[in-house]
């Protein structure tokens, strides 16, 4: 069974990643770790909860992590995924917070990597804070991931954000910065063009959602807020190329739980601004090797779709 541990700010995207993992055969989901985001990290813990209760499967770990970012301010995106982070369409029987564990989001995350070494494939979806506070606690946890997948960062200055930048790196650029220096292990990233260029048609969204399944009569609740916000003039300027929905999340959630998702990357020393008049939390894509860095990142161009496509609709059922 693939083993994967999953950190997330659970909005609409990253409820529909978990909800691709949840229903991917042969996966073993070993536990979610939250962290500010999209909203608060409380509402995180508390979207992941419904998630979790709206698939029956609320035995899976959920951790509560960092509240902020390392050094920045905090900003949420509340303004597409809704003040709650999650459509603000709130369940009437959601769990409670008591649900949440005890130990904390990266005390969990070292001890599971350690407790399954080498086998552990971690899904980044959010800002790093978590991932950053975890490897200065524990420098070997890398060497102990099987892999990487991050959703985040742009390699075209396209930024969703600020000018230049994308929500996840832009929302803790340091710990970004601490992450693709530190993690040298199989790193491979989603950025916001690539998920731009592999938008799910809105046919796709209505068959999806029109499925006769709980799941997917939750996700048409959940989603009706961003789906719109999608098709508003302004956004679809950021949503470079075209109509259609973008699950930035799906893409790394599915192409760690189906290793041969992606069919075309580039392999890049990667890293991010730290500071700039505009440029705060942009990647940094080092196709010259002017950095000097020996450990590279896979950067994902392109995937299969169709298989995306059936691991998404797989998703509702
Ligand atoms: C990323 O930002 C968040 O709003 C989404 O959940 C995704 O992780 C896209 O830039
Ligand atoms: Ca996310």
């Amino acid at each position: 069974r693939k083993k994967l541990l999953v950190d997330a700010d659970c909005g609409v995207d990253d409820a529909q990643a978990i909800m691709l993992a949840l229903a991917a055969p042969g996966v073993e989901l070993l536990g979610i770790t939250c962290v500010h985001g999209n909203t608060s990290v409380e509402n995180v813990c508390r979207n992941t909860l419904r998630v979790l209760q709206a698939c029956s499967r609320l035995e899976v770990p959920v951790f509560k992590g960092a509240a902020k970012p390392i050094l920045g301010r905090c900003i949420n995106a509340g303004h597409f995924h809704g003040e709650d982070g999650l459509g603000d369409a709130p369940d009437p029987d959601a769990p409670g917070l008591d649900r949440v564990q005890e130990e904390g989001a990266v005390s969990a995350m070292i001890r599971i990597v350690n407790e399954n070494p080498g086998e552990v494939s971690l899904v980044a979806m959010a800002p790093l804070t978590n991932l950053a506070l975890a490897v200065k606690m524990d420098p070997s946890l890398p060497s102990k991931l099987r892999g990487l997948y991050i959703m985040g960062g742009n390699t075209e200055s396209r930024g969703n954000t600020t000018v230049c930048s994308e929500f996840n790196f832009a929302a803790d650029p340091e710990a970004a910065y601490i992450v693709l220096n530190e993690y040298l292990c199989p790193t491979y990233l989603a950025c916001w063009e690539f998920t731009c260029y592999s938008k799910l048609s809105w046919e796709f969204c209505d068959a999806w959602l029109a499925q006769d399944t709980d799941k997917a009569r939750f996700m048409a609740r959940i989603f009706r807020l961003s789906m719109a916000a999608s098709q508003s003039e302004r956004l679809q300027k950021e949503f470079v190329d075209g109509s259609g929905f973008v699950s930035c999340d799906s893409y790394a959630m599915a192409a760690a739980v189906d290793e041969s998702l992606a069919v075309e990357s580039e392999r890049h020393a990667v890293s991010v601004e730290l500071t700039g008049t505009h440029t705060r939390g942009m990647m940094v894509v080092d196709t010259a090797g002017f950095l000097k860095k020996t450990h590279t990142a896979s950067i994902m161009k392109k995937v299969d779709m169709e298989k995306f496509k059936r691991m998404m609709m797989a998703a509702l059922q």
